[in-house]
């Protein structure tokens, strides 16, 4: 297995391994290199969606959407992200965000697979939240350390519908490599706890603006057959909605922490 790393902040391209047939080294190399890099790009591959939902079962547990069902009826812990010619949105398209912040068990690795792709634009952007956590001051990083914040699926009209809202840590500490990020992000977060939506507003939008700096980032060029796997406690993403009049088709699942 051979591993590139993307930017100076996070990602790598991995070269070398067949997805679908991974053995059990493969796997704990696989994961070891997730977890150094945070986001891995691996070309080439060619998985149905039982193959994808896997390997995906090998990092935790599925998470099946409660709200959203364009999940695949005889598969349904994976969906199918798709954008037509005349569409003018993307899923996932509005704001930097990590997938499933808003229930415990949160989202842990996300895995999608370029299927169907234009021929130029729809790239996917990640940040680490590591990086940029590193950077603040450190009486900042204190006050941080100390803080919970709400997070709800609702996030359009930041309703905190019980169901679908949870308190989580701002800053979490990565379990192999002991660095700590930020988990906040612009589409989940609705306010620090023991605040309002507007006393939390002003930190939260220039926290959101610092960890979408472009030091703290990297960017895939998809290519068909590609698969891209992300730790959502650690990473932000963007799919980037910049191409019109071609089908984007993905599948993705997203597995849980345990
Ligand atoms: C998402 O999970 O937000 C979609 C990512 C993408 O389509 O590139």
């Amino acid at each position: 297995m051979k591993i590139s790393p993307a930017t100076g902040a996070l990602g790598a391209h991995v070269e070398g391994l067949d997805l679908a047939s991974l053995g059990e080294t493969g796997f704990a190399a696989l994961k070891s290199a997730l977890d150094e890099h945070l986001v891995l790009y691996v070309a080439d591959q060619n998985l149905d969606r039982h193959q994808l939902s896997a390997l995906g079962r090998r990092f935790g547990p599925p998470f099946l959407h409660p709200i959203v069902n364009n999940g695949f009826e005889d598969c349904p812990q994976v969906l199918e992200l798709l954008r037509e010619p005349d569409d003018t949105v993307m899923f996932g398209g509005q704001s930097w965000h990590a997938d499933v912040t808003w229930m415990n068990p949160a989202g842990y690795v996300s895995i999608l697979h370029g299927i169907e792709l234009p021929p130029v634009g729809g790239d996917t952007a990640f940040a680490s939240t590591i990086a940029a956590f590193e950077m603040l001051s450190g009486g900042l990083k204190d006050f941080l350390r100390s803080q919970s914040a709400w997070h709800c699926y609702h996030w359009y009209e930041r309703r905190e519908d019980p169901d679908y809202a949870v308190l989580q840590p701002v800053v979490r500490r990565h379990p192999a490599s002991d660095r700590e990020g930020l988990y906040i992000n612009r589409m989940f977060t609705n306010r620090f706890d023991g605040m309002t939506v507007e006393d939390s507003a002003a930190l939260l939008d220039y926290l959101f603006k610092h960890m979408e700096m472009h030091e703290y980032t990297c960017r895939f060029r998809w290519q068909k057959g590609a698969v891209i796997l992300w730790d959502n406690r650690f990473t932000l993403h963007y799919p980037i909605n910049d191409f019109t009049g071609a089908r984007r088709r993905m599948i993705r699942t997203t597995c849980l922490e345990s």
